[in-house]
């Protein structure tokens, strides 16, 4: 058993705000390795002033969040106590979702990275950043979204020696922008990668190989006539297009309005074109491509995120006056 936190110490914070962004991972070529915060975020506020576990969620796909014990954000919040050596004492967790679930915009990066992030805060801000990489890449099984979940931005996280990852940012592609468009039906990750092969051909490898490489200069170059090439990938996205019907002609539809890349969003089924104009143009034509195929879709405008997760309150406990200040 770990001792529960020293309710006797003058002052402690008992309830956090963190905001996490949303990410699109892969882009591409970069499977399981790049991924970019996008500016769409979900907002966690955890009480330890609690009796009990509780958990509220208002917005997007709230009726599928677990309410109980299991939310894999108290899960992720168990994992900064556990190192502290401590215990995690019962609080209630109040959401607002707004990053779609099931969709490949890392909605439970933002749960995991969210509880990280705010138990780390509630206990100091004892560790760095990289630690709660290697925390949330640990629960999520990969680190392309819960890296930039953390730091913001583009980044590239590969896995490391002994659970720590190596992890790259890169300069903010501002210029960019990220058209999403959200089919409305979700896709579990286990499913899109249950029909990935075990192996594939040398050739398809070193397809991947190059364009990966490629991705990453282009990603730091900004040399954004190369993006699409840097995004081609024959890893992935080819054994998941039957889970998404109209894949090719979104696709298509995306870089005939002018995308300079067109991806499947994570593990999907959402599917993200980066721009550098006509937004509004490649997001009709998206649309309208997975309306031909029979699938109704939403359209996000957004942009590449600067910010990772970030603390937006506090809640500090005076023992002496025993008030609530929320700043
Ligand atoms: N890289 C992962 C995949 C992202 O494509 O399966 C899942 O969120």
């Amino acid at each position: 058993m770990y001792p529960m936190p020293d309710s006797a110490s003058a002052k402690h914070m008992s309830a956090v705000t963190v905001a996490v962004p949303a990410t699109t991972a892969n882009l591409g070529s970069g499977f399981d390795a790049v991924g970019m915060a996008l500016e769409l975020e979900n907002c966690f506020t955890v009480d330890l002033s609690a009796s009990d576990f509780s958990v509220e969620v208002a917005g997007e796909g709230a009726e599928s969040i677990s309410r109980g014990r299991d939310n894999l954000f108290f899960t992720a919040m168990e994992q900064v106590y556990r190192v502290k050596g401590m215990a995690l004492p019962p609080c209630s967790l109040s959401i607002k979702n707004c990053v779609p679930t099931g969709r490949g915009l890392g909605s439970s990066a933002t749960a995991i990275v969210g509880g990280l992030t705010a138990a780390n805060h509630l206990l100091g801000d004892f560790l760095e950043p990289s630690a709660l990489i290697d925390l949330a890449a640990g629960m999520e099984g990969h680190p392309d979204n819960v890296a930039p979940a953390v730091l913001g931005g583009v980044v590239i996280a590969t896995g490391g020696s002994q659970g720590h990852f190596h992890v790259l940012q890169l300069p903010h592609p501002a210029e960019l922008e990220a058209i999403v468009a959200v089919p409305d039906f979700e896709l579990p990750t286990s499913r899109a990668r249950s029909v990935l092969p075990h192996s594939v051909p040398f050739s398809d490898a070193v397809f991947n190989g190059s364009r990966a490489a490629l991705l990453g200069a282009v990603l730091a170059t900004r040399q954004w006539e190369l993006l699409h090439a840097a995004m081609e990938d024959r890893l992935h996205q080819n054994y998941r297009q039957k889970l998404v019907p109209g894949l090719s002609e979104v696709f298509a539809a995306a870089r005939a309005a002018g995308a300079l890349g067109v991806a499947i969003s994570g593990a999907g089924p959402a599917i993200v074109a980066l721009a550098t104009g006509g937004s509004a143009r490649i997001g009709e034509a998206m649309k309208a491509a997975f309306a031909s195929a029979g699938v109704d879709s939403r359209i996000l405008l957004t942009l590449p995120a600067t910010a990772g997760a970030h603390i937006i309150g506090e809640g500090v406990f005076h023992e002496d006056h025993r008030s609530e200040v929320w700043r």
